[in-house]
C-alpha cells in the first residue's frame, strides 16, 4: 500500500553518478590517476528522496531507466533500500562524472562535472511510468531528457495536479506555465527565467502566475516566496561538495512541510540541510542529526 504522504520524485532524466577523487589538480591534458571512486544512483530526484529518508519521512524515485547502466542504476537504488518505480526504457541510462581534485581539502573548489545527456524522450515508457505513479506529493526533478516536446512535458505537469518543480531553462518555464505549486530555482535559474535573480522579481512571478517560489542562494541560503515571504541565512559552513545540495534542502522543506511545520521552521531546516549535505560530503553522506545541530546556526530575516 502506498504512504498517502509519499515524497516521489519523478526524475526525467536519471544518471549512474561517478565521483571521482584525483591524485592532483586537474589539467585538462593531462594524465591523472584516480584515488577514490564513488558510484551512486543519481540524477537530482534520488538526492532529494535520499534526505526526505534520512529524516525518516518515505519517499520514492520514479523514472525511466536504460541498458546495463540501467541494471546497475537499479541494482544501486535497492542496495541503499530506496523505493522506486523504475521503468525500462530504451538506450542506456546516461553517466555523469564529477572530478574532485586531490591535495589540499581548502583547494579543492567545485568539481569539475562532466554530464552526459542521456537516451532520448520515450513518450511509451514515460506513460507507463506515469500510469502506475504511487499517490503523494509528486516533485519533478532535474533535466529533460534530450528532444522531450515542450508540450509533452507542459501535458505531464498539467496531469500531475500542482506538482513541485525543480528544474531550469524549459522546464521552469513549463512549470510556471503548468502552474506548478512550488518552484525550486537556485539564483542562476531564477535569471534564466526572469531576468533577474532578486526577490522582488520571484514577487513578480507569484503574483502573476501564483507558483510558490523557494529560491536558493547557496552560501547565503534561501528565500521563500508565497502568501508569505521569508528569508533564512545559512550558516558558515567549511564546504567539502556542494553537489546536491539544492535537492535535500527541497526534500528536507517538503518534508517538514508535510508534518506541519510552519513555512519559517520548514525553511530554517531545510537552509541547514542544504548546509549539511555541503558540508560533509554530498548526498551519500547527508545525515538529519547534523541539520538539525545546523539549523542552530541558520538566521531568519524578518520578511521586508
Ligand atoms: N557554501 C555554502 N555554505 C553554506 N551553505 C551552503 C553552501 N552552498 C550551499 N549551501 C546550502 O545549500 C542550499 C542550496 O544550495 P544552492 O543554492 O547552491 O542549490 P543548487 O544550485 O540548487 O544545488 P544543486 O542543484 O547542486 O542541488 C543553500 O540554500 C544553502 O542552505
Ligand atoms: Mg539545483
Amino acid at each position: 500500500m502506498p504512504e498517502p504522504d509519499m515524497i516521489v520524485a519523478l526524475t526525467p532524466n536519471l544518471s549512474l553518478d561517478r565521483t571521482m577523487t584525483l591524485d592532483r589538480s586537474l589539467v585538462p591534458g593531462q594524465l591523472h590517476r584516480v584515488t577514490g571512486l564513488t558510484v551512486a544512483a543519481g540524477g537530482k530526484g534520488v538526492n532529494l528522496a535520499r534526505a526526505v529518508r534520512a529524516f525518516g519521512g518515505a519517499s520514492c524515485v520514479a523514472g525511466v531507466v536504460g541498458g546495463f547502466n540501467g541494471q546497475h542504476f537499479r541494482a544501486l537504488l535497492e542496495a541503499e533500500g530506496l523505493e522506486n518505480v523504475l521503468e525500462d526504457g530504451e538506450g542506456e541510462t546516461r553517466e555523469c562524472q564529477a572530478l574532485l581534485s586531490g591535495g589540499d581539502p581548502g583547494e579543492r573548489g567545485h568539481p569539475t562535472e562532466i554530464n552526459e545527456a542521456g537516451p532520448p524522450y520515450q513518450p511509451g515508457a514515460v506513460a507507463r511510468l506515469l500510469s502506475h505513479l504511487p499517490q503523494g506529493q509528486v516533485v519533478v526533478c532535474g533535466s529533460l531528457a534530450p528532444n522531450t516536446p515542450g508540450t509533452a512535458f507542459l501535458d505531464m505537469l498539467r496531469g500531475l495536479d500542482r506538482p513541485v518543480v525543480d528544474s531550469s531553462g524549459a522546464g521552469l518555464e513549463a512549470a510556471v506555465q503548468a502552474g506548478a505549486s512550488l518552484i525550486k530555482p537556485n539564483e542562476h535559474e531564477l535569471e534564466a527565467l526572469t531576468g533577474s535573480a532578486a526577490l522582488d522579481s520571484a514577487r513578480e512571478l507569484y503574483r502573476r502566475s501564483g507558483v510558490q517560489v523557494l529560491l536558493t542562494r547557496g552560501a547565503h541560503g534561501a528565500a521563500f516566496v508565497g502568501e508569505e515571504v521569508w528569508e533564512v541565512e545559512a550558516p558558515q559552513i567549511e564546504v567539502k561538495n556542494p553537489v546536491g545540495s539544492g535537492d535535500t534542502l527541497l526534500g528536507t522543506f517538503l518534508w517538514a512541510r508535510q508534518g506541519g511545520q510552519s513555512i519559517p521552521d520548514a525553511l530554517r531546516l531545510a537552509v541547514a540541510a542544504g548546509s549539511a549535505n555541503a558540508m560533509l560530503g554530498g548526498p551519500l553522506k547527508f545525515r538529519a542529526d547534523v541539520a538539525r545541530e545546523l539549523m542552530m546556526r541558520t538566521r531568519l530575516l524578518t520578511p521586508a
